[in-house]
């Protein structure tokens, strides 16, 4: 139902409440690999807290907010996409990632975000789509790069995780720049 395919053997859909026990263990499985970059990975550790972040996607989804997708590989859920921020009036939109490693290097974020920001500019006027890294996030920095994006600037030390403060890049892609991409 209502999914988009990325692969012979993974799709792209809606990552939605009734979810939660299977997002909870795929972020057990994967924990140590998001930790690093992601603040929820740290946060979702059981099923009622896997529910929360996903009830607070649908509620902002209702609201025409954010939105989060999950990426299945063999019908196993091994990833997502995000839009971490969604604001019609500036409209300007962020996208997050993630993968299990098992599912890098593959290009399937690269085709979940092409299909992401083909809607928000095509689909819903979007003018500018931005991309959040840290600066030491490698794979993070070259998958904006794959996506045709500009870097705009450096945030410094604007986030912390654990014990770690993080420079933050933003990139970024304005809709003209993505219409007109060869
Ligand atoms: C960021 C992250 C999602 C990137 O995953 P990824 O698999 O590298 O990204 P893509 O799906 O776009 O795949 C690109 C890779 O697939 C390869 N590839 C194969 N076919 C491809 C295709 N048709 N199109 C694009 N890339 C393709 C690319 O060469 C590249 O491989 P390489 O890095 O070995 O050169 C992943 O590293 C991750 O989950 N990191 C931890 C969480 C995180 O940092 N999230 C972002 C927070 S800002």
């Amino acid at each position: 139902m209502l999914t988009l395919p990325l692969a012979d053997d993974a799709e792209l859909r809606a990552l939605e409440p009734w979810n939660a026990k299977e997002f909870v263990d795929h972020v057990t499985r994967v924990r140590g690999h998001l930790q690093p970059w992601i603040s929820w990975a740290a946060t979702v550790v059981d099923e009622e807290s896997a529910l929360d972040i996903l009830q607070q996607y649908a509620d902002r989804m209702a609201q025409d907010d954010g939105r989060l997708y999950g990426i299945w590989v063999d019908g196993k859920l091994a990833g997502g996409t995000v839009f971490r921020v969604w604001d019609n009036k500036d409209e300007v939109c962020e996208v997050g990632v993630w993968l299990d490693p098992a599912a890098r290097g593959r290009g399937l974020i690269t085709r979940a975000v092409t299909y992401m920001i083909d809607w928000a500019v095509c689909v819903r006027g979007m003018s500018r789509v931005e991309w959040h890294c840290s600066s030491r996030n490698e794979r993070s920095i070259a998958a904006a790069q794959r996506l045709g994006m500009s870097r705009d600037g450096v945030l410094r030390e604007a986030s912390k995780l654990g014990d770690t403060r993080h420079d933050i890049q933003v990139w970024s892609v304005l809709a003209a720049e993505w219409r007109d991409r060869t």
